[in-house]
C-alpha cells in the first residue's frame, strides 16, 4: 500500500506546516461525543479562545469517530461503500494565515502532482454564495466542472455550536464503466463522482441560539478521508476492498468459515469496520458502559457480535481480530503495541457478557418478528434493550432489510417510564441544579478565583447566596450555598473530594462549610449557618484541618499510578479515582486480577518513594511540552492548553489541578487494603496512607496482640498452625468414628442360630462397648475384634449363649500368633498383641478356633 498518510504529512511539512499528532477520540468538550474531524483539536484557536501557535500553518492525520452526535454514520456502515465508524482524516489548517487562494492551490497540487489524479477526472463543488472561490477555481479548472450547491452540501460545521463556514469539495470521476445509474451525474446521488477532500473556509462561529458571528480571523480547515483516497488509488470501488480492510475481512473469513460473497459481505464489512473503533476506543481508555461514550462503544461491539451471529458464530470472536488491527496500524499509532493484550482481554470479557443474553434475546426478537408486518412492538424492543442488552439501534439494524420499523413512540414511552422510576428512586436527580440561578451568577461575576493551593484560610467576600433550591437570596439562615469572590475551599474534581471547613465573622463562627463543588465552573460551598449570612459580608474562610489528609491521599495516588505502571506495565490507564481524607480508590484498565506478589511490589514501590523524601515540583507548561516530559495525561487535554504539571522527583509526573503535600515524606506510609474487579477489564485498588495508614497498622497491631493472648503464644503463625492441626485431627477422628460406627453394618457369619463376627476395626472403636452392644442385641453370638493403632494391638473377645466357646481361651489362642497376652472371663476377655503384621493370620486362626467349638455344639 502506498503510504498516503505519510505522503500527505510530508507534503505539508515541506510547505512549512507543523505536523500534529492525532488528538484523543474523546474530546474535552461536552458538546461533542467523539472527535469527528481534524479541526476539533484546533477549535479554540479558530474561535480566538486561545491564541494561535507561533506556526500558524498545521497539518495532521486525525482519527475520527462518527457514531453518534451530529455526524453519525453508524447505521450505514457495511451497507455502503464509504461509511465507517472510525476513519482517518487528513487535513491542513491555517489559523488566520492563508485563506481560500492558497488552500485551493495546495489541494490542487497535492491531488494532481502527489496523488497523480488526471485533471480531466476532477470536479469541484462550492457554496452558492462563494464567488471568490469560484473565481479562484476557474484558474485551475473549466467552469463547466464546478457546481454551486446550497448549505446542505457546502456549509460545514463541527456541531450544533462552534466554528463553521462555507466549503468547497473536490470530487473524482470514477467513470461510467461501473457507475451508470440515473443518479450518476455530477451533483446526483450516485457513487460515480466521489468526494475526496473538503476545504472549509472557516469564517463564523455559531452560538447556542443558532446565530453566526464572524471569527476573529478567517481560517482554513480541510479534511480528506484516508480510506476513500486509498480505495481510489488501489482501483477499488469500495473502501472495504482495500489493503486497509481486507486483512481484517480475510481474518474474519478464516474465523467464521463464511466466504466474503454477496450473501455474507455486509456482515464481514460491519465487523471489519467496528473492530477498528473498538480497538482505538479501548486503547484510549474508554470502557464499556451503560451510558455516554462507553455505551456507544458497547453498541458498536454488540452490533458487530450480532453480525458474527449471522455468520454462524455463537462464541466470542471479535477479540481474535485485534492482532490484525494492531499489525495494520501500530507502526503509526505505536501505543497499540503496549495496549494489545489488555484490549484483547477487555473485548473478550465484554463479548462473554453479551453472549449470556444474546441467544434468549434473539429468540424473543424472532418471535416478535414473525408477528410483525410493518411495525415491531416498542415494548418488545424495550424489553430487548432493558433485559437482554440489545441496544435500540441493534434491533433496528436487524429489521433494516425487512423494512420494518420499531414503534419508537412506545419504546420511548417505556424508556421514559423507566427513567421516572429511576428518578424517583434517586433523590437529587440533578434537574433542580439545572433550574438553579447559576447562569445569572456566571453573567454577573464570571468564575471565581480559587486561592487554596497556598492557603488554608482567606478573607473573602460573599458575592452571592443560594437557598437549597439553588435560587439566589440576599440572606441565608440555615442550609444553602455560598459563592465567594475568592475561595480557599477546593472544589471536588479529578478524584479528590471537595473541602469542608468553617466561616467566621469577627472571630465568631457563623457557618460550617459542608462540602465544595463546581457548578458550571463556579466554585460554590454548601453551608449550614449558625448566624444568618448576608450578601456583601466579609468573612474569614477556614479550611478543615483534614484537608492535609486528603492531600496525602492525593499525592499517594500519583505515586501509586506510577508504581502500577512500573510493576504492571504501561498498558494500564486510569479509569477512575476517588481521594478522601481516610482512603483512596484508584481504578485502572488491566485485563486480569493483580496478584498478591504484584500488590506487594506495588506497595513497596510507593513506600520507597515516600521514604526517599521527594519534594514536589509544580509547573505550568504547554501541553506538548508537558507530554514530552513524559507527564501522564488522560486522553482529554487538547493542544494549546497550559497545564499544571505535578512531579515528585523523577518517578512521578502528571497533569493535575489538585492539592498535594510538598514532600512525599509527609505521606508517612502507604498500605493497599483491597484489590477487586469492578467491570470487564477494570481493576480497583483501595489504599490508605498518613493518619488513616497509621490507624490501619495500629488496628492490625492490636489484633496481633489479642491473637497472641488468645493463642497463648508469641508465635501467631505456629499457634494458628497448631489450631489447624487440631481441627484436622478432629476431622479425621470424626470420619474414623463414622467408619467405626459402621461396624454394625459388617456382615455376621451365621452358623445355625449362632452369629459370629471376627474383624479388624478402627482403633477409634471402643472394643468393650461394641462387644457389649453386640451381645445385648443377640442371643447366641461370638465376637472377636482387633484394633491396630500404629502398631499398638488391642484384642477383645465376647461370647454369649455358646457354652463350648470360652472368651478367655479364645483370646489366649490368638495371642499365640499375635504375641503379647491378656485374658478375662468366659464371656469377655481382652489382650494386647505385639505383632502388627500378624493381624490377618490371627483373625484367620480366631475364626478356625471358634468354628471348631461352635460346630461341636
Ligand atoms: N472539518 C471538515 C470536515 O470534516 C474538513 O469535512
Amino acid at each position: 500500500m502506498i503510504d498516503i498518510r505519510d505522503k500527505f504529512l510530508k507534503y505539508f511539512q515541506n510547505n512549512e506546516h507543523y505536523i500534529y499528532d492525532s488528538m484523543p477520540l474523546v474530546p474535552d468538550d461536552p458538546t461533542l461525543l467523539f472527535t469527528n474531524a481534524g479541526m476539533v483539536q484546533f477549535k479554540d484557536i479558530f474561535t480566538g479562545k486561545i491564541p494561535p501557535p507561533t506556526n500558524t500553518k498545521a497539518a495532521s492525520s486525525q482519527l475520527c469517530i462518527r457514531a453518534g452526535g451530529k455526524h453519525n454514520d453508524l447505521e450505514n456502515v457495511g451497507y455502503t461503500a464509504r461509511h465507517h465508524t472510525l476513519f482517518e482524516m487528513l487535513g491542513n489548517f491555517s489559523f488566520g494565515d492563508y485563506f481560500k487562494e492558497e488552500a485551493i492551490k495546495y489541494a490542487w497540487d497535492f491531488v494532481i502532482k502527489e496523488l497523480g489524479f488526471p485533471k480531466s477526472k476532477i470536479y469541484i463543488s462550492i457554496h452558492t454564495s462563494d464567488d471568490e472561490a469560484l473565481s479562484i477555481w476557474k484558474k485551475f479548472i473549466d467552469e463547466s466542472r464546478i457546481k454551486m450547491l446550497g448549505d446542505k452540501d457546502n456549509f460545514w460545521q463541527m456541531g450544533d455550536i462552534g466554528p463553521c463556514g462555507p466549503c468547497s469539495e473536490i470530487y473524482i470521476d470514477q467513470g461510467n464503466k461501473y457507475f451508470n445509474s440515473n443518479e450518476d451525474y455530477f451533483g446526483g446521488d450516485g457513487d460515480r463522482f466521489l468526494e475526496i477532500w473538503n476545504l472549509v473556509f472557516m469564517q463564523y462561529e455559531r452560538d447556542e441560539s443558532g446565530n453566526l458571528k464572524p471569527l476573529p480571523k478567517p481560517s482554513i480547515d480541510t479534511g480528506m478521508g484516508l480510506e476513500r483516497v486509498v480505495a481510489l488509488l488501489e482501483g477499488k470501488r469500495n473502501n472495504f476492498d482495500t489493503s486497509i480492510f481486507m486483512p481484517l475481512i480475510n481474518e474474519c473469513v478464516n474465523i467464521t468459515n463464511k466466504p466474503y460473497n454477496d450473501e455474507f459481505k455486509a456482515s464481514h464489512r460491519v465487523i471489519a469496520d467496528h473492530i477498528r473503533s473498538i480497538v482505538f476506543l479501548l486503547a484510549q481508555g474508554v470502557n464499556f458502559d451503560k451510558e455516554g461514550r462507553g455505551y456507544v462503544l458497547r453498541r458498536i461491539l454488540r452490533r458487530a457480535m450480532r453480525h458474527g451471529y449471522l455468520l454462524g458464530l455463537k462464541e466470542a470472536f471479535l477479540y481474535k481480530l485485534i492482532p490484525a488491527v494492531c499489525d495494520n496500524l501500530s507502526h503509526h499509532y505505536t501505543y497499540l503495541n503496549d495496549k494489545r493484550g489488555a484490549i484483547i482481554e477487555q473485548c473478550r470479557l465484554e463479548e462473554d457478557r453479551f453472549l449470556l443474553t444474546i441467544e434468549s434475546g434473539m429468540d424473543i426478537f424472532q418471535k416478535e418478528f414473525v408477528r410483525s408486518s410493518s411495525v415491531f412492538s416498542g415494548e418488545v424492543a424495550f424489553k430487548l434493550y432493558d433485559t437482554y442488552g440489545f441496544p435500540l439501534d441493534l434491533t433496528q439494524d436487524m429489521l433494516k432489510d425487512k423494512n420494518i420499523q420499531v414503534d419508537l413512540k412506545t419504546f420511548n414511552a417505556c424508556m421514559q417510564q423507566q427513567k421516572e422510576r429511576a428518578k424517583r428512586a434517586w433523590k437529587g436527580s440533578g434537574d433542580d441544579i439545572k433550574s438553579g440561578d447559576f447562569s445569572s451568577l456566571l453573567e454577573e461575576f464570571g468564575e471565581n478565583k480559587f486561592i487554596g493551593y497556598d492557603n488554608d484560610k482567606s478573607k473573602s467576600k460573599i458575592l452571592a447566596l443560594l437557598d437549597i433550591n439553588y435560587k439566589r437570596v440576599d440572606r441565608l439562615d440555615g442550609d444553602g450555598y455560598v459563592f465567594l469572590d475568592s475561595t480557599p475551599f477546593y472544589a471536588e474534581g479529578g478524584g479528590p473530594v471537595g473541602d469542608s471547613g468553617e466561616i467566621f465573622i469577627n472571630n465568631k463562627k457563623v457557618a460550617s462549610v459542608i462540602y465544595t463543588k463546581k457548578y458550571f465552573g463556579l466554585n460554590i460551598s454548601e453551608v449550614s449557618t449558625n448566624t444568618p449570612l448576608k450578601v456583601g459580608n466579609v468573612i474569614d474562610a477556614v479550611v478543615d484541618k483534614n484537608r492535609v489528609e486528603i492531600a496525602k491521599h492525593h499525592s499517594a495516588t500519583h505515586l501509586l499510578h506510577s508504581s502500577l505502571r512500573k510493576i504492571l506495565g504501561s498498558h494500564i490507564s486510569q479509569a477512575g479515582s476517588l481521594v478522601e481524607s481516610n482512603r483512596l480508590r484508584f481504578d485502572i484498565t488491566h485485563p486480569k486480577q493483580i496478584t498478591k506478589d504484584e500488590l506487594d511490589l506495588i506497595e513497596l514501590e510507593v513506600n520507597k518513594m515516600i521514604l526517599s523524601q521527594l519534594p514536589i515540583k509544580i509547573e505550568f507548561l504547554p501541553l506538548d511540552k508537558a507530554k514530552s516530559r513524559g507527564a501522564m495525561a488522560l486522553f482529554g487535554e487538547k493542544y494549546g492548553d497550559i497545564v499544571r504539571v505535578i512531579s515528585f522527583g523523577d518517578v512521578s509526573c502528571e497533569l493535575c489541578g489538585g492539592i498535594h503535600i510538598s514532600n512525599t515524606a509527609f505521606i508517612g506510609n502507604f498500605y493497599i487494603t483491597k484489590e477487586s474487579g469492578i467491570s470487564s477489564g477494570v481493576r480497583r485498588i483501595e489504599a490508605v496512607c498518613g493518619k488513616a495508614g497509621y490507624e490501619y497498622t495500629r488496628d492490625n497491631l492490636h489484633l496481633n496482640y489479642s491473637l497472641k493472648e488468645t493463642l497463648k503464644t508469641q508465635d501467631i503463625l505456629s499457634g494458628v498452625q497448631k489450631l489447624k492441626d487440631s481441627i484436622q485431627k478432629l476431622k479425621d477422628l470424626k470420619s474414623k468414628t463414622d467408619e467405626g460406627n459402621g461396624l454394625k453394618s459388617l456382615n455376621f457369619e451365621i452358623i445355625g442360630d449362632i452369629k459370629l463376627l471376627i474383624a479388624e476395626t478402627s482403633p477409634l472403636v471402643n472394643i468393650k462397648t461394641t462387644i457389649d452392644e453386640v451381645k445385648k442385641d443377640n442371643q447366641k453370638v461370638a465376637i472377636l475384634l482387633i484394633t491396630n493403632d500404629n502398631g499398638k494391638i488391642n484384642i477383645g473377645a465376647g461370647v454369649k449363649g455358646i457354652s463350648s466357646l470360652k472368651a478367655d481361651n479364645w483370646i489366649k489362642k490368638v495371642c499365640e500368633i499375635i504375641g503379647g497376652g491378656g485374658g478375662g472371663r468366659d464371656d469377655f476377655a481382652t489382650a494386647g498383641g505385639k505383632y502388627a503384621d500378624k493381624v490377618e493370620d490371627s483373625l484367620k486362626l480366631a475364626r478356625e478356633y471358634a468354628l471348631s467349638f461352635i460346630k461341636e455344639t
